[in-house]
């Protein structure tokens, strides 16, 4: 469910046309719902209510400011994998005792600003981790909070790049090393053992993968209560969201119609109940597509057509992967759809950036409505891993981010300048050298 509707041929985010958004602020140019991430918010903590779970927005989704803000003010915690996701949250008013900070490769540095902002707990993920855990806890004179990330050893069914709980994963204690390395963290006058975390991956449809996962999980969590007392147990993200029929799927009927649903929040809270209830520790949830997957759209403009032999069309558009690397890195589907419904027919389309890749498209032979230069296109279900993961290949400035909250409209991301591919970089000359002692941060 979300704030994106089609209108007499128009399509509108909350109480505003899209297309006036893109007039006033130009392409290309993501666009937030604000009460698309709240609803999904509200509707998560209600299917969960019977567990009252903590949750920790996952940052890397979507890691701009406002929408830091609107889930802090909303109760959120924030799950955490690097400095600069602390910094970020700090920022924007997030409270570091309800974030958990995470990740394979954590600095001593970044363990340092951890444990100075006081996180609620380091997540551990493997046992050279927690030795320099210990030792910056040492140098800074306090206890480190930590839990383990346990790999359940299960396939979670979902892309390659983005299924983490598999054997040969990077992430995560297996799970046969589980019991030994606790052991070795209660050993520790400087650790302090609060708890214990596993993540499956990342877009996963389907519950069988969390209650496999849960069949070996809860005896061990259990066990770790009894050993320690643990106070938490994390469960990770990955909850997928629809990226098909983006426009459909964000109504009622459509789930209705639907076979075999996706797993909704609900059916999930429902399926896994029972398995949690009796273990009496905390549950925490980590998601990140979930609340803010299809609360953004990327909205780009066609520059050319071009036709090739046969009579498909090429749609070449001023978004690239730079803006959305989706669909280059992954191969990941999302819908298409027209700011304006021309009701020119449909055509058999590819949709393509600018860069200088052949991996550069949002769409391949797609049936969708006729396009021109100069009309605007919304690329869907763009909230999630969208921003966070543009960068500036072929120096192109990154786009600028826009939230609507009913008829209001904040920019909450400038578009980036030309000088802003520059900041910070500097030419061999004597006199670019001699700016170093001054500008370097
Ligand atoms: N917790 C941990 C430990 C994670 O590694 C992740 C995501 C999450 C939570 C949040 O997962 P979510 O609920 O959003 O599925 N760039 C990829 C997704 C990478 C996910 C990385 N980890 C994509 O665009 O599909």
């Amino acid at each position: 469910m979300h704030q994106f509707r089609m209108e007499n041929g128009e399509l509108w985010v909350e109480e505003v046309p899209v297309e006036e958004l893109a007039e006033r602020y130009g392409t290309p140019l993501y666009v937030y719902s604000a009460r698309t991430v709240e609803e999904h918010y509200d509707r998560l903590v209600e299917a969960w209510k019977g567990l009252n779970p903590m949750i920790l927005y996952a940052v890397k989704a979507n890691s701009n400011r406002a929408i830091l803000e609107l889930l802090a003010a909303r109760g959120s915690g924030f799950d955490l994998v690097s400095g600069g996701e602390l910094f970020r949250v700090l920022r924007a008013g997030g409270d570091p005792q309800k974030c958990t900070f995470a990740g394979v490769g954590k600095t001593r540095r970044e363990i340092q600003e951890a444990l100075e902002a006081g996180v609620l707990a380091l997540i551990v993920e493997s046992e050279q981790e927690l030795l320099r855990i210990e030792e910056v806890a040492g140098r800074l004179g306090c206890r480190a909070p930590v839990a383990l990330r346990i790999n359940p050893e299960v396939a979670p069914g979902t892309h390659p790049k983005i299924a983490t709980a598999v054997k040969e994963s990077k992430f995560g204690i297996p799970y046969s090393a589980a019991l030994a390395v606790y052991e070795r963290a209660a050993s520790s006058p400087r650790l302090q053992i609060k708890g214990v975390q596993m993540h499956l991956g990342s877009q996963i449809t389907r519950m069988e993968p969390f209650e496999e996962a849960l069949d070996r999980m809860v005896p061990l969590v259990s066990e770790l209560k009894r050993r320690y007392g643990i106070s938490f147990f994390d469960l990770g993200g990955g909850f997928g969201v629809v990226y098909e029929e983006a426009l459909a799927s964000g109504k009622r009927e459509w789930w209705e119609e639907q076979a075999t649903p996706p797993a909704t929040p609900r059916m999930l809270a429902e399926r896994l109940e029972g398995k949690l209830a009796s273990l009496d520790v905390r549950i925490f949830l980590e998601p990140g597509r979930l609340l803010v997957g299809n609360a953004g759209i990327l909205v780009t403009e066609v520059q050319y057509v071009k036709e090739l032999e046969g009579g498909k069309e090429i749609v070449i558009v001023d978004a690239g992967m730079n803006d959305l690397m989706r669909p280059a890195l992954y191969g990941a589907f999302h819908e298409v759809v027209p700011l304006r419904d021309r009701g020119a027919g449909y055509k058999l389309l590819d949709v393509a950036g600018p860069i200088c890749e052949s991996g550069d498209f949002f769409a391949r032979n797609r049936w969708l409505p006729a396009l021109r230069q100069g009309d605007r296109i919304a690329i869907m279900t763009a909230g999630a891993y969208g921003f966070s993961m543009a960068c500036q290949y072929n120096s192109r400035p990154r786009a600028a981010e826009v939230m609507v909250r009913g008829r209001e409209v904040r920019v909450v991301r400038l578009r980036e300048t030309y000088q802003d591919l520059v900041r910070g970089e500097r030419g061999w000359q004597k006199e670019d050298a001699r700016l170093d002692g001054g500008l370097a941060d």
